[in-house]
């Protein structure tokens, strides 16, 4: 018996798009078979046609984008480019044309997510998107849909190879964060440019995806309190060490007190026996805590052409499906339309490293300092070097603006001679 046969054209052909090319050459039975329709990459849309491309007949290369996306014989769109625009609009386009689209773009979907969900409700088209977060680890689709009859409370994650990388070696190796980037670098994990691992932005746009999803609010990459790992020495991490905790970049979005969302992405320790401490190296996993579930955990490769284009083509067999059978996935709901909390008013445990005079009255002193803002310590070790010594204070739950107003004081405090860090602290008792 004959089947149809799908047509899809693909924006982009690097890394992610060669994958999803071979994958699609490769496996085009076992596809065919699964979608009950044959996907045909039919046209690749790229920015340079004199680039050879792996798994791709040169015959269907194009250069010309907004034509690609018009085309009438093509069912199906993946944009694996990147970037805000042209891939704004040029799935914008093709969701006006009729045509579901698998895209990979957090950065587009972390930005406008709004405009292209609303496009593909009012074109009845599909728009899926599991490999923006994560890369190969099926995150979006159990929050979506198999989560879907559950509150969910909570999300902790670590969703950026790069960095993880990075303050693996620091942990292991006791690496530099210089070295380890460098590192980093060389196996190909940290881009030329790498600001937008390093400096968190990458993980913001993932965490404001996954906070959207999971709290059925709007929330852009704008919501997302964001700090990086370039401030982070080898000794924060000897230091979280010596408390058998590791320093981690964690995205995090959670439910408030009073039903805000509170999402951010920052360095933090984690005990060490927590579950995402030792998820090492270029590896994800995020940690989703819900009411009645209960706490579970996603783990895999988060980066990487192959495993990304799984993830894509996961997405793929299920838009196929829809077109063969009818019907369309599930949609992203914003019906609760929760406010967004700011940082001031997020309540964590810090670790703050200090120097100090080693004179009677110091340790008084900088406990006065909490005391008088509402912080309270849980521990404090000292270690002396002659007349100065290093103070590292770990405080209980605390609010944010409390901790700054604390830190600004102990700043302006003569004996202190230097702050030297401040990083929260996740995932033990509060
Ligand atoms: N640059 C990302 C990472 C992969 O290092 O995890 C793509 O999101």
């Amino acid at each position: 018996m004959s089947i149809r046969t799908l047509k899809v054209g693909m924006l982009g052909c690097g890394n992610v798009g060669s994958g999803v090319a071979q994958l699609l050459s490769e496996h085009a039975d076992d596809l065919a078979a699964r979608v009950g329709a044959r996907l045909e990459l039919a046209a690749v849309g790229v920015r340079d046609l004199a680039r050879a491309r792996a798994h791709v007949d040169p015959a269907i290369l194009t250069d010309d984008l907004e034509s690609l996306v018009n085309r009438e014989d093509l069912d199906l769109i993946i944009e694996v480019m990147g970037g805000v625009e042209p891939a704004r609009s040029l799935l914008l386009a093709a969701m006006a044309n009729g045509k579901s689209v698998v895209t990979a773009n957090k950065t587009l979907l972390a930005e406008d997510g709004i405009a292209l969900y609303d496009a593909a409700e009012k074109f009845g088209v599909d728009l899926y998107y599991e490999a923006s977060v994560a890369g190969a680890i099926p995150l979006l689709r159990p929050v979506r849909e198999s989560m879907a009859g559950d509150q969910i409370e909570r999300i902790l994650g670590i969703v950026n190879g790069t960095t993880n990388y990075i303050l693996t070696r620091m942990d292991e190796a006791g690496t530099s964060f210089a070295d380890a980037l460098k590192e980093a670098t060389d196996l190909g994990y940290a881009e030329a440019d790498p600001t937008a691992d390093i400096e968190g932005f990458d993980a913001a746009a993932k965490a404001a995806i996954l906070a959207g999803l999971a709290f059925h609010s709007r929330v852009t990459a704008l919501d997302v309190y964001r700090e990086g790992i370039s401030h982070i020495t080898a000794d924060d991490v000897a230091s979280a060490k010596a408390m058998d905790h590791v320093v981690k970049l964690l995205a995090i979005a959670e439910l408030t007190a009073d039903d805000r969302v509170s999402v951010r992405v920052h360095p933090a320790l984690l005990p060490r026996n927590h579950p995402l401490a030792a998820v090492r190296e270029a590896y994800n996993a995020v940690f989703v805590e819900a009411r009645a579930a209960g706490e579970l955990m996603f783990y895999g490769r988060g980066a990487g052409g192959i495993p990304t284009a799984s993830a894509v083509l996961g997405d793929l067999v299920a838009v196929a499906r829809h077109r063969v059978f009818g019907g369309l996935g599930s949609r992203e709901s914003d019906y609760a339309a929760r406010q967004i909390a700011t940082i001031g008013e997020a309540t964590t445990r810090y670790h703050i490293r200090l120097d100090v005079a080693d004179l009677p009255g110091v340790l008084a002193a900088v406990a006065q300092a909490f005391a008088h803002n509402g912080v309270s310590i849980q521990t404090v070790r000292q270690e002396g070097h002659g007349n100065e010594a290093e103070l590292v204070v770990v405080t209980h739950s605390a609010i944010e603006s409390a901790l700054a107003a604390t830190v600004s004081q102990l700043r302006s405090m003569d004996i202190v001679r230097n702050v030297a860090s401040v990083i929260r602290v996740e995932g033990g008792n509060r």
